[in-house]
């Protein structure tokens, strides 16, 4: 019979566990499990709610049972649902009565927030270890090719020369709200909800704030309803992780378009590539496909959870179980990829010639000129229309804009001096651009400073 037969005749249907069950997937949780029951238990004795040697006792069994359930030396059964009937009843097994104290004033539902709470908090550290990772590799990686020289593009179309190191840097960008973001998602997890109940608190004088601070939360949920149904902690961290996700992705769609044979930018190390089984010749660049497809499931992740909490009406609904697998998922898919994505960037050697030939066109210096004219008085707009004239003659007379004379090019530029002519080096061209979070050298350089000393 289960924990919870007293008020049932018969056992529940063998399929109905199966259907009902969830330690399957939520027995990863049993050390967070047994750190809160500890605190729990120590707790209920220091308010006089149980015997000290009680607490006590149950303490040690807990370590026991942990220690089973590390080395495998411990039985799940679906009739015994979930982790926490699972820990409560060896903990029965062991002490008997004394063991049967441990659920006072507790409910699994206010007990599987704090468990999940735990687990995430330790998993969001972990994961921002690992987004900082990514980005020293970034970081690593723009220092490495100082001073190259490539195509930025819009609309995947040449738009003008910049610094590799540049565009790397951007994703550190990305790569640092992404942190931020789960940084922030991880002070809001960090509330205890124990103490909460089945939904109303307890009649029980416990004492919430001595469990809060001896598992480190930062403060005491405040409204137990709100508690027992809340999942706004998951919801927010994949909605952080797809973000991540969506970054990555973007990057990996790079790194794909820059190691085709077209590009030719950039080449990844052999070990973080994969052969085809048939053609002999090929290297692919498996690892940033394989991230990019997996963003799609973590998004799948997050309209799963949005999806199960939609609708609910309060407080805790046995649908709420289904919470944990899309988190898992996303844990676990974003651990992965943090493992393999920063040694990947380590290994990315670059074609500097080709990165530098593909930005040579000196149509993409063509923005140059016309901000050249401006700083000669012509109003913008005008300069714009002057320059598409040069390029259109140039066109249709078949030549590259800077292999023209200066009458030539006073035909439609009627303003333009000899310095005009020397517009077009891509090299100068990202020299012009030292402003603030422009692709200067000078100012990237101190950009990549920056992170350094950031991300040391
Ligand atoms: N396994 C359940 C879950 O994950 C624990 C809470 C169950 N509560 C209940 N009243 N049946 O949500």
């Amino acid at each position: 019979m289960a924990l919870w037969g007293g008020r049932f005749a018969e056992d529940a249907n063998k399929d109905v566990a199966l259907f009902t069950e969830s330690v399957s997937y939520d027995k990863r949780l049993y050390k967070y499990d047994i750190k809160g029951s500890k605190v729990h238990s120590a707790m209920l004795a220091s308010c006089g709610i149980i015997p000290e040697s009680t607490a006590k006792k149950i303490a040690v069994e807990l370590d026991r049972i942990e220690k089973r359930i590390d080395s495998g030396d411990f039985t799940f059964t679906a009739e015994l649902e979930d982790i926490h009937m699972h820990i409560e009843s060896a903990l029965i097994d062991a002490l008997g009565d004394e063991g049967a104290r441990v659920h006072t004033a507790r409910s699994r539902n206010d007990q599987v927030n704090l468990d999940v709470r735990l687990y995430l908090r330790d998993e969001i550290t972990s994961i921002i270890d690992g987004i900082n990772d990514l980005m020293r590799a970034l970081v690593d990686a723009a220092d490495r090719h100082f001073g190259i020289i490539l195509p930025g593009f819009t609309h995947l179309q040449h738009a003008q020369p910049v610094l590799f190191s540049h565009h790397l840097l951007a994703y550190v960008e990305m790569f640092a709200r992404d942190a931020e973001r789960l940084t922030d998602c991880r002070k809001r997890m960090n509330m205890l909800p124990l103490g909460a109940g089945a939904l109303a608190g307890t009649t029980l004088p416990v004492n919430r704030e001595y469990v809060c601070e001896k598992l480190g939360f930062d403060y005491v949920s405040r409204n137990s309803m709100d508690t027992v149904a809340d999942r706004d902690f998951m919801c927010e961290l994949l909605g952080g992780l797809s973000i991540f996700c969506m970054h990555v992705s973007r990057i990996s769609e790079d790194i794909i378009l820059w190691s085709s044979q077209e590009f030719g930018f950039i080449e990844l190390g052999d070990a973080f590539c994969t052969g085809s089984s048939l053609m002999p010749q090929k290297k692919n660049p498996d690892i940033a496909e394989i991230a990019r497809g997996k963003t799609g499931r973590v998004y799948g992740d997050l309209v799963a959870m949005l999806t199960l909490c939609k609708g609910l009406p309060l407080t805790y609904n046995r649908d709420l179980q289904e919470d944990k697998e899309p988190v898992f998922d996303a844990v676990d898919t974003v651990r992965m990829l943090l493992k393999v994505f920063p040694p990947m960037i380590a290994t990315m050697s670059v074609n500097r010639d080709n990165m530098l030939a593909s930005a040579s066109d000196p149509a993409l210096m063509a923005t140059d000129v016309a901000e050249k004219l401006v700083e000669l008085g012509v109003p913008f707009r005008h300069a714009h229309h002057r320059v598409g004239a040069f390029v259109k003659w140039c066109r249709e007379h078949n030549c590259e804009l800077n292999a023209v004379t200066l009458e030539e090019m006073q035909e439609t530029i009627p303003e333009a001096t000899e310095e005009f002519l020397n517009l077009f080096s891509p090299e100068d061209s990202v020299k012009r651009r030292e402003i603030t979070g422009a692709t200067g050298p000078k100012n990237v350089s101190m950009q990549i400073d920056f992170w350094k000393k950031k991300l040391s």
